[in-house]
């Protein structure tokens, strides 16, 4: 691996798993964020805007990375909010954070084919949000791919179930038009939805064990936000625990090795409305014969990314177990 830190710009829709996904990255020394893009998606736009902030805030370093406000709605469909598992801000019940901090002066999708144009082959594009914004930044700019180093993208749900519909994930099914169009034109690392359940799950022993340590800001903002999320897959899932899609993708991002296997393939998102709205398909037996781009994280190291996610937390630096 390079010493050199990897260059990123995070494309996020501020709720509680994109933030700790921020924080992993911001603690990390092997990656350099250069900037954060918002995009339509988990809970009302001013409210992610202010959510990634905060979040920036938090870890001492919002006057070094600035918020570029990007889409407010998908590109096609009707905009449906995940309020019911993030709750109504994003971040659990109670926080709605109103920092006054700036935001960039450019639209997030212009940012993104600014800083690829400017830096080519140097920066990777880690998208935890649907979208939107990159298929924006592609109409503009249709070399994108050529211009960054790599885009790694959360989403889909490969040959599993969907977390808001039998056939779909969230960041998919709420811009299938985007997801679509950007994994027809850009190399993608997948870190999907069966991944995400398989091997990044907390149980409620884990989460008991961070609530009883003693505490740091970071680990009383992962309680915080997580009640809403425990509460929702109690209810609808019969089961205490937690999911870090987000964390996961960067995790992967941070140390590849925890990246156990892969397999890349064709894979082609349904954009029509109607039962298989957002469906992802990945063509693992190559029946389709369609240009084999897209590489999906098939397992991960669910007990060493725990590992990391905890240094994250208490020591604000998740190399340290590794
Ligand atoms: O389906 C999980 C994904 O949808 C995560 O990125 C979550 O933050 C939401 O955007
Ligand atoms: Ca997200």
């Amino acid at each position: 691996m390079s010493d050199k830190p990897r260059r990123v710009i995070i494309d996020t829709d501020t709720a509680g798993d994109d933030t700790q996904a921020l924080l992993l990255a911001v603690t990390s020394e092997r990656l350099d964020i250069e900037g954060v893009t918002i995009c339509a998606g988990n809970v009302e736009f001013e409210y992610m805007v202010e959510n990634a902030k905060y979040t920036l805030e938090l870890a001492g370093i919002a006057d070094d990375v600035t918020v570029y406000e990007g889409a407010r709605e998908p590109l096609v469909k009707t905009h449906e909010f995940a309020s019911y598992v993030h709750g109504e801000g994003g971040l659990g019940g109670d926080l709605f954070p109103d920092t006054g901090l700036p935001s960039g002066d450019i639209h997030g999708a212009d940012y993104i084919v600014e800083r690829a144009r400017e830096n080519p082959g140097e920066l990777t594009l880690v998208c935890i949000a649907p979208l939107t914004n990159v298929a924006l930044a592609l109409r503009k700019e249709p070399n994108l791919n050529e211009l960054l180093d790599e885009v790694w993208v959360m989403g889909g749900n490969a040959n599993c179930l969907g977390n808001v519909t039998p056939a779909a994930e969230f960041n998919f099914w709420v811009d299938p038009d985007a997801a679509k169009i950007v994994l027809r034109e850009l190399d993608v690392m997948l870190f999907d939805w069966g991944v995400t359940v398989r091997d990044t799950a907390f149980d409620a022993e884990t989460l008991a064990d961070f609530a009883d340590r003693s505490e740091t800001e970071l680990s009383a903002f992962f309680t915080e936000i997580s009640d809403s999320v425990r509460a929702f897959n109690n209810e609808a899932h019969g089961e205490d625990m937690t999911t870090q899609p987000d964390a996961g993708l960067v995790a992967g991002l941070i140390e590849p090795s925890l990246i156990e296997r892969t397999g890349t393939y064709h894979a082609d998102v349904d954009e029509r409305e109607g039962l298989t709205r957002g469906y992802l398909s990945v063509d693992e037996d190559d029946v389709t014969g369609g240009d084999a781009r897209t590489t999906v994280i098939e397992s991960f190291d669910n007990e060493r990314f725990r590992r990391m996610f905890e240094d994250m937390l208490f020591e604000n630096a998740p190399e340290i177990s590794l």
